[in-house]
């Protein structure tokens, strides 16, 4: 009677073996391949200046949890939704002790120069407003791959489309997650939590 493994339990335990090292391969690149992408949001050469007097460049990010929203203040409906959305946030916050800075970024610099959007940010506390030349504006829409687009209306006046969420990003300027427009609160609420805890 032979005691050694039959020919069927070796070819079992070889598929299993790939199986284990396939899975683990998989485990190992996946995060590293989806990280990358979402590694790069806010990084590049951009310099646009902010409501508060100094820079927003991609080392405005690091030095403490962030979040960036992109828009214009003539924006119908989303950006003064997101505004009325980020005051909400704040005000919970505000009853741990705790506070988020925000940074919204204008797609629309022709408009929106500091002193516009100064007064349309003011009322919302923790929101630094941001805006620049043309060219950086571009370069900051590029570099936290996001949509922005002119949209001319019939009077010759014109609008924008504009990507409508908001990035967070931990202490080190890397980014955490994603706010999606009009977001349950609760969840919202928790990703800012689960930031500033990190
Ligand atoms: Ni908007």
């Amino acid at each position: 009677m032979a005691t050694g493994p039959n020919r069927l339990q070796l070819v079992l335990a070889g598929l299993a073996a790939v199986a284990v090292a396939a899975a683990v391969g998989y485990w190992l690149l996946l995060p590293r391949m989806t990280q990358t992408a979402a590694d790069l949001l806010g990084q590049g050469e951009y310099s646009l200046t902010g409501t508060d007097g100094t820079a927003f460049t991609e080392k405005t990010l690091r030095g403490a949890p962030s979040a960036v929203f992109f828009g214009f203040t003539h924006c119908p409906d989303v950006c003064p939704t997101t505004l009325g959305e980020i005051m909400d946030w704040q005000d919970e916050m505000s009853k741990v002790g705790d506070t988020l800075r925000f940074y919204f970024v204008s797609v629309d610099p022709d408009r929106d120069t500091l002193a516009v959007l100064r007064d349309y940010v003011s009322w919302v506390p923790g929101v630094t407003g941001v805006t620049g030349t043309p060219e950086e504006t571009a370069k900051a829409i590029r570099a936290f791959r996001v949509y922005a687009r002119k949209v001319p209306l019939d009077d010759g006046d014109y609008t924008m489309d504009h990507s409508a969420m908001v990035m967070l990003f931990d202490r080190k300027g890397r980014f955490f997650e994603p706010i999606s427009y009009q977001e349950d609160p609760a969840r919202a609420l928790a990703k800012i939590k689960s930031l500033l805890a990190r």
